[in-house]
């Protein structure tokens, strides 16, 4: 594995361009990361992991259908001076904050053609500098952001790292899994990507829920990268060509994964999230247990 002199990580790519599909109805006319877990889009969440773990510059690629994210992270003159003039500047400060955590660019993915694909679109901005990749139906609550953890993997060792978790075997046909050797507790050195293998094909239990750090060189494999399954061009199958040529790790991340764009888990986020609430514990403690059989 070719260790190579890096620098700091403060860019991140988020693909946003999906169609939500687990999601229908509402993603007719919402954007599924839109949708909010108590009263914050879940796209908030994401980019409040990428700007905690010290990203900079956030690249989300999107699509002509989904202006309403754009939109969400843009200032709202008008909305922030009526609540300054009606006595609300504390929200009204909270919303202009929103619009200046980070800088927010858009690159378009004009074509559904693939996650890999999605990622690509970003090289005309994050040009030659290591970027980290969010997506954004996974919420991971960490005590250090996950991404920050694998910046640190990324800028101590020199190497590309996608972020793992162990999941049970029936579940690994949902996700990118890892093969490879270990190299301490936590850490692997890839040797083998497989997207969504069946049970028996799968290399291992350790599963790429959405947080990567990469190398600038990805967006050569990419660029090389045939559509592999489901006839796209799969970000998996770039990895796996990177793991090759310049070397890739695995982390076990230290921390919690709600699958939000699955509906139970989903569920699971708001319920967890809202018991988090100082102003709603009680409320949405005594709630479920009014709504529990007996
Ligand atoms: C994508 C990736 C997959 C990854 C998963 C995590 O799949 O292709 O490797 O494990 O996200 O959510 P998708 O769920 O978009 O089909």
């Amino acid at each position: 594995m070719k260790a190579k002199a890096i620098g700091k990580v403060s860019k991140a790519v988020i693909p946003v361009a999906g169609l939500g599909t687990r999601f229908l109805p509402v993603t007719k006319a919402v954007a599924k990361e839109m949708i909010p877990i108590i009263d914050k889009p879940m796209i908030h969440y994401i980019v409040e992991e990428a700007v905690a773990s010290g990203i900079e510059d956030i690249v989300l690629v999107t699509s002509r259908h989904k202006n309403e994210i754009q939109r969400y992270f843009d200032y709202n003159a008008e909305l922030e001076d009526r609540l300054m003039n009606s006595g609300k500047a504390d929200l009204a400060a909270g919303l202009k904050a929103i619009a200046e955590s980070c800088n927010i660019i858009c690159a378009y993915q004009k074509e559904p053609a693939g996650l890999g694909h999605a990622v690509g679109c970003a090289r005309p901005v994050i040009g030659d500098h290591p970027f980290a990749v969010l997506l954004g139906d996974d919420l991971i609550d960490a005590p250090v952001p996950c991404t920050r953890q694998l910046m640190d993997v990324f800028e101590e060792r020199g190497t590309s790292v996608v972020g793992v978790m162990e999941v049970p075997l029936a579940d690994v046909s949902k996700y990118g899994i890892v093969g490879g050797t270990s190299l301490d507790e936590r850490t692997l050195k890839i040797d083998r990507m497989v997207e969504k293998p069946k049970p028996d094909e799968a290399p291992s239990r350790f599963a790429i829920p959405g947080r990567y750090v990469v190398d600038p060189a990805i967006f050569r494999h990419i660029s090389e990268t045939r559509p592999g399954k489901g006839g796209e061009i799969q970000f998996t199958d770039a990895l796996a060509a990177l793991a090759q040529d310049e070397g890739l790790l695995s982390y076990r991340f230290d921390g919690n994964r709600y699958d939000t764009g699955d509906r139970l888990g989903y569920l699971e986020a708001t319920l967890v999230f809202g018991l988090r609430r100082p102003e709603l514990r009680d409320g949405l403690i005594r709630l479920m247990k009014s709504h529990l059989p007996s």
